[in-house]
């Protein structure tokens, strides 16, 4: 078994706990109950998925197969762009809870910053924090401006932006206004979906700490203070992608992941949204 990943944990801005690496489940289909039940078994204490991804019945069966008391598993959901608004959001979030078949989530996000909704939706997450039925609440696919305009309104501040994140898509204006508005980072496709994983940098930095190339692209984000939400279905590699915390990568193997941004959206781009 990997390093024990259900210690590594950071304190959120609600005060709640969230360990660093949760095993994200967008695409993972049919295979989702096993690919769950594997990550519970070796280590994993934190799932993220969502209202689209259509598994949110799945990742709740295989946390109650699990045995694992409800306590000590971190459940994250979204709310979907087509559910924003605020009673919408609040009817939205009844219905996750059920297909999940929990009582509350360790956290809600706003999925999208659906422009005009955006706002409101925030509002119902209030609400569910205020209720407890959300323990943290956040935001996910928020840039720089859409965090503005949302703190400058906001009576509870994101705990967490999930955005994607990789050495190759940094996203440092945003990020740099999260850590000093003291809101973690999740990082979102931290594997590249695969595309960067045969990359030259990451390859011989790989060589050179005997790790694998998914296993330095993870630690280049827990070394920078983020959460990383590495989705698998394949035992072999969930386990690998958990085995973070008893290697570092040094000074001058950070500056080089550091220099190889290059602005690589794999999936939807915030940026576009006003
Ligand atoms: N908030 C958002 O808008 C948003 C957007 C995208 C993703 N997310 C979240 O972030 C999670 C992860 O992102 P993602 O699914 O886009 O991509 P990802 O984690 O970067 O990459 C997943 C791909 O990498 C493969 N893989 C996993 N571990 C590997 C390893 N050790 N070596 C080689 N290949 C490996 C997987 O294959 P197998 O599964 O076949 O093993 C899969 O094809 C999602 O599942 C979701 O929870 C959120």
């Amino acid at each position: 078994m990997s390093q024990d990943v259900s210690n590594t944990v950071l304190k959120l801005n609600s005060g709640a706990h969230i360990p660093q690496v949760g095993l994200g489940v967008w695409q993972s289909g049919g295979a989702t109950v096993r690919a769950v039940a594997a990550a519970l078994q070796h280590g994993y204490r934190h799932v993220d998925t969502a209202r689209v991804y259509g598994n949110e019945h799945q990742v709740g069966q295989a946390i109650r197969e699990s045995g694992i008391p409800r306590a000590e598993v971190f459940v994250t959901t979204k709310l979907w762009n087509q559910d924003q608004g605020y009673d919408s959001a609040l009817r939205a979030f009844d219905s996750s809870l059920k297909r999940l078949g929990l009582d509350y989530v360790n956290l809600y996000l706003i999925h999208w910053p659906v422009a005009e909704l955006r706002l409101e939706s925030w509002r119902a997450l209030e609400q569910l924090y205020k209720d407890q039925r959300a323990r943290s609440i956040g935001v996910s696919n928020f840039l720089t401006p859409h965090l503005k305009e949302l703190v400058a309104s906001a009576k509870v501040l994101p705990a967490v932006n999930q955005i994607e994140l990789t050495p190759f898509l940094q996203r440092s204006e945003t990020t740099a206004l999260c850590r000093e508005l003291g809101i973690a980072l999740e990082a979102y496709s931290p594997l590249t979906r695969g595309e960067r994983l045969a990359h030259p940098a990451v390859l011989e930095i790989a060589a050179l700490v005997q790790r694998s190339p998914a296993q330095v692209l993870l630690r280049w984000n827990v070394q920078h203070g983020a959460i990383v939400l590495p989705k698998s279905v394949t035992p072999a590699r969930i386990i690998e992608n958990a085995g973070l915390f008893d290697f570092e990568l040094d000074a001058s193997a950070m500056a080089r992941l550091d220099g190889l941004e290059e602005g690589l959206v794999t999936g939807w781009n915030p940026a576009d949204q006003p």
